[in-house]
């Protein structure tokens, strides 16, 4: 399967799928990378691997729509089949989201539904949640929203600033989008009644309660302290 990607910047989750596509048996090629920005370390990344880049810049288009289309014009030319948004800063309209409908997918540093938007890990902290993780869905005109295809799930620890927590979900973040796209590629997923379907997919072992069971010792009674 062909897919085009789309960055705005570092671009790790670009390099997770470099690196995946890269194995011999994945059923996956990168096509092409798009950046709306010149300066996306993305674009570098793209070119070590020997991949064709463009600079597709919002701001040399008088509007959303002709940036839009040529997004579509590019990456219709490479022979997309499918499109990866990772770290792709642009919101893109409803016109491009359902030409690419079901064929276009996203990664969020959050567990989808909660936290959409910017923010997420601060948003997450103020919360006072105890796990956080990462998204990969199937996008739909409203942000950060669509069929789930994947997710990852991390605590967040005490002593868990914006930086450290999102650097936990990102190292998740790089093994869930090269397995969505695999799943896709590979054709095992399908989107039914606005849910997917994973044909043949292994249930994950285990619950995670944090804090962890084990290692809350108990208190003995007069020590405890009440609030
Ligand atoms: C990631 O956290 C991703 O979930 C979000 O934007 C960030 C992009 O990071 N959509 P990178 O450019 O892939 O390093």
């Amino acid at each position: 399967m062909k897919v085009g990607v789309l960055i705005s910047g570092r671009g790790t989750n670009l390099q997770a799928l470099i690196d995946a596509c890269g194995a011999p048996d994945f059923a996956a090629e990168i096509c092409l990378v798009v950046s709306n920005e010149a300066g996306a370390a993305g674009l570098d990344r793209a070119k070590r691997a020997g991949i064709a880049t463009r600079l597709i810049s919002d701001r040399d288009f008088p509007d959303p729509k002709s940036f839009e289309a040529a997004l579509d014009r590019a990456l219709t030319a490479a022979g997309a089949e499918l499109v990866c948004l990772a770290g792709f800063m642009r919101l893109l309209s409803a016109g491009f989201v359902e030409r690419w409908r079901d064929r276009l997918i996203n990664i969020h540093p959050s567990l989808l539904p909660a936290f959409r938007g910017l923010n997420t890990h601060a948003r997450v902290l103020e919360a006072g949640t105890r796990f956080s993780g990462c998204t990969v869905h199937f996008v739909r005109p409203a942000v950060d929203n669509g069929p789930i295809i994947a997710q990852a799930v991390v605590p967040v620890l005490p002593g868990d600033d914006a930086d450290s927590l999102a650097a936990r979900v990102l190292e998740q973040e790089h093994r869930c989008y090269p397995l969505a796209l695999r799943l896709i590629a590979e054709g095992r997923v399908r989107v039914e009644n606005e849910r997917v379907a994973i044909d043949d997919m292994g249930a994950p072992g285990g619950v995670l309660i944090n804090p962890a069971l084990e290692s809350v010792s108990v208190r003995p009674a007069q020590t405890r302290e009440v609030c």
